[in-house]
C-alpha cells in the first residue's frame, strides 16, 4: 500500500510522529555488537515504512559512556564506536531524502568528566577561571571534608565529589546532579552560554531539524547553595526549575528561528506543576516538551482522563501542542508495565521481581498505541515498542551498566532492561542486530525469536503491523495530529473522544462495551467480540456524516490550538 507523504509544512512538528533511536541498541553496522550510524543508515527504509516523520537520536557524541552517552566529552564529534561526523551528515541527508527529519540530543546541564573544560578545571586548581565554568566549592568543616550541601543526586547518593589537588592533597568538591562522571556546568557563566549556542549552530548548520534538550529544567542553580526546604515555592528550589532558566531557552529559540525551515526545541522537562511546565512552552521558548505526566499514569480510565484534561488545559494558553509518550530509554517498556498490578511508572518504585502478566500488558500496549496516536498533538515512539518488546528483567547483574543500578548497590534494576539491542531477523541472538556469532553489548533473550521485525512483518496480528496501520491511518486522516478534540460520554471505564469525524474509543473496564453510533470501524487493537469492544481494547471509528457527537451538549470541547 502507498504511504501518504510526510508533511512539508513549517508546522510539521505540531502533529509529528517522532521515533526515538537509542543508537547503541538500534542496529550494528560494523559487527562489534554495538549499534552505530552505519546500522541506523541501513535501516532507514524500515523507519520510512513505519510511517514516522522524524527520528530523535540519543547522544552520539564522543563519550566514555558512564551514563549511556549522556556524559559528553566532545559535542562536535561522533564517538568512534558509532561512526564519524561525515556519517552523521550522510545520515541526516539520507533520512531527509526519505522524508525523515533528524532531531539530536543536546546535554547542557553537565558534561563528561573527560570533557576538555573539566580536565582543564581540575588541572588549574582552586580559584582559577577554568573552575568557574563548573560548581567547585570548598567543603564544610575545618578540613573541608564535609559536603557543601545535602542535595540528593537523581542517581542516588550525594551530588558532590571531592577532588584531589595537583599536589595530592584533598581539594574542593564539585557538583553533579547525576553521576560523579557528569560534572554540572555553571549556566551563569558567559562561556557556557556562548559554547552551547555555538554547538547548536554547529548542528543546525548540518541540517538537523531540532534538538531534544536533556534535563532541561535543571540548568540554573541557586548560587547561595541553600538546602532544599519544603517551604520553597515555585521557582525557589535550589536546582530545579529556577526562573532564570527561561533566558537560556529564549536565546536558543531566537537562534533556532534565525535558521531557514523550522528547527524545533523539545524539552525534557520533568515537573509535576503543570503551570510551571507550560512556561517552557511559551511562544518564544521551546516548541514542545515530553508529557511525562501521561506516560507515568496507570492503565486506569479516570487517571488517564485526568491527565489528558490537565495536559490540554496547560498547553492551550501557551498555544503549544501536547506530546504523547508511552516510554523512552529511561523507563519500563509498556508491555511489561501495563501487565503489572500497579501499572503507573515511577523511578523510585522500580524493583527486581515485580510480577507482570505480559499477555495483559501486550493487549493494553496495543490499545494505548491507538489511544496516543489519536490524541491531539505530536507522538513519540521509542524503538522496539513498535515490536512490543517487553522489558528484559533478567539481565545478568554483572552486565548491567546503568549507573542507576550500580549506584543503588544493585537495588534498582536500572534502565538497561529497555535498552537491549533490537531483534531484526532470524531464530536466535543476535537476531540480525549484528552478524551471526557476535555477542551484543547487552544479551537478547532467546524468546525474542517471535518478536523480530522479520517474524512480525509477515504476521497481520503482530504489534508491528498494528503500528504500521495506525501510523498510516493517522497520516491519511486530516483530523488527527494537531487540532480540535472533544470528549464523548461512553461511561466511567471508557475513554472516548472525537477528532472531527473520527472517534477513538478505549475500554479500560472489565466487561465488553457497545461502540457509540458510527458509520465505519477503521481500526481495532484486537478483534471486536460480536460487534462489542472487549476489555483492554481500542477502536478508531468513522462517525456518521453530520454526526452530532463531536459537538453534542454534555461533551467538553477542548483544543490544542489556540
Ligand atoms: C535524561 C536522560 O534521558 C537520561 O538517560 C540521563 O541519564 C539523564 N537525563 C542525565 O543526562
Amino acid at each position: 500500500m502507498a504511504y501518504a507523504q510526510p508533511s512539508t509544512a513549517p508546522t510539521w512538528w505540531r502533529g509529528a510522529v517522532i521515533y526515538e533511536v537509542y543508537p547503541r541498541s538500534f542496529a550494528d553496522g560494523n559487527g562489534d555488537g554495538t549499534g552505530d550510524l552505519a546500522g541506523l543508515r541501513s535501516r532507514l527504509p524500515y523507519l520510512r515504512d513505519l510511517g514516522i516523520d522524524a527520528i530523535w537520536v540519543t547522544p552520539w557524541y564522543v563519550s566514555p559512556l558512564a551514563d549511556g552517552g549522556y556524559d559528553v566529552a566532545d559535542y562536535r564529534a561522533i564517538d568512534p564506536a558509532f561512526g564519524t561526523l561525515e556519517e552523521a551528515e550522510a545520515l541526516i541527508a539520507d533520512a531527509l531524502a526519505l522524508g525523515i527529519r533528524t532531531i539530536i540530543d543536546i546535554v547542557p546541564n553537565h558534561v563528561s568528566e573527560q570533557h576538555a573544560w573539566f580536565q582543564a578545571a581540575l588541572a588549574a586548581g582552586p580559584g582559577s577561571p577554568e573552575r568557574e565554568r563548573f560548581w567547585f566549592h570548598p567543603g564544610k568543616g575545618e578540613d573541608g571534608s564535609e559536603i557543601p550541601t545535602r542535595w540528593v543526586s537523581d542517581f542516588q547518593g550525594s551530588t558532590w565529589t571531592r577532588t584531589t589537588n595537583p599536589d595530592g592533597s584533598p581539594g574542593e568538591w564539585y557538583l553533579h546532579l547525576f553521576a560523579p562522571q557528569q560534572p554540572d556546568l555553571n549556566w551563569s557563566h558567559p562561556d557556557v552560554r556562548a559554547e552551547f549556542e555555538d554547538v547548536l549552530r554547529f548542528w543546525f548548520d548540518r541540517g538537523v531539524a531540532g534538538i531534544r534538550i536533556d534535563s532541561a529544567a535543571l540548568l540554573v542553580k541557586d548560587h547561595t547553595l541553600p538546602e532544599y526546604r519544603e517551604e520553597h515555592g515555585p521557582g525557589e528550589h535550589p536546582h530545579v526549575d529556577r526562573d532564570e532558566i527561561h533566558d537560556v531557552y529564549r536565546a536558543w529559540r531566537k537562534l533556532a528561528d534565525s535558521y531557514e525551515g523550522t528547527r524545533v526545541l523539545v524539552g525534557e522537562v520533568w515537573l509535576a506543576d503543570r503551570a510551571r511546565f507550560a512556561q517552557y512552552l511559551r511562544p518564544d521558548e521551546m516548541h514542545t516538551a515530553f508529557n511525562f505526566d501521561f506516560m507515568a499514569r496507570p492503565w486506569d480510565a479516570a487517571a488517564m482522563r485526568e491527565s489528558i484534561d490537565t495536559t490540554l488545559a496547560a498547553h492551550g494558553p501557551v498555544g503549544a501542542p501536547a506530546t504523547w509518550v508511552l516510554s523512552n530509554h529511561d523507563v519500563t517498556r509498556p508491555v511489561t508495565r501495563y501487565g503489572r498490578r500497579d501499572s503507573s511508572f515511577s523511578f523510585a518504585a522500580k524493583r527486581f521481581g515485580t510480577p507482570t502478566d505480559l499477555a495483559v500488558g501486550r493487549r493494553r500496549a496495543r490499545a494505548a498505541a491507538l489511544l496516543t496516536a489519536a490524541l491531539p498533538g505530536s507522538l513519540y515512539l521509542y524503538q522496539g515498542d513498535e515490536l512490543g518488546l517487553p522489558e528484559v528483567e533478567d539481565l545478568p547483574r554483572e552486565l548491567i551498566q546503568d549507573p542507576m543500578h550500580v549506584r543503588s548497590q544493585g537495588v534498582d534494576p536500572g534502565r538497561d532492561g529497555c535498552r537491549v539491542p533490537l531483534p531484526w531477523a532470524g531464530s536466535e541472538p543476535p537476531f540480525g542486530f549484528s552478524p551471526d556469532g557476535t555477542a551484543t553489548w547487552l544479551p537478547q533473550p532467546a524468546q525474542w525469536a517471535g518478536l523480530t521485525v522479520q517474524a512480525q512483518a509477515s504476521d497481520p496480528a503482530s504489534m508491528l503491523h498494528l503500528y504500521r496501520d495506525v501510523l498510516r491511518a493517522r497520516r491519511a486522516e486530516p483530523a488527527l495530529g494537531d487540532g480540535p478534540f472533544a470528549w464523548l460520554d461512553a461511561g466511567a471505564d471508557v475513554l472516548a473522544f472525537a477528532r472531527g469525524d473520527l472517534a477513538c474509543v478505549v475500554n479500560l473496564g472489565s466487561e465488553p462495551v457497545d461502540l457509540p453510533p458510527h458509520a465505519d470501524v477503521l481500526l481495532t487493537s484486537d478483534p471486536l467480540e460480536r460487534g462489542r469492544l472487549p476489555r483492554d481494547t481500542a477502536a478508531w471509528l468513522r462517525l456518521a456524516t453530520g454526526s452530532p457527537d463531536a459537538s453534542r451538549p454534555g461533551t467538553e470541547e477542548a483544543t490544542s490550538t489556540p
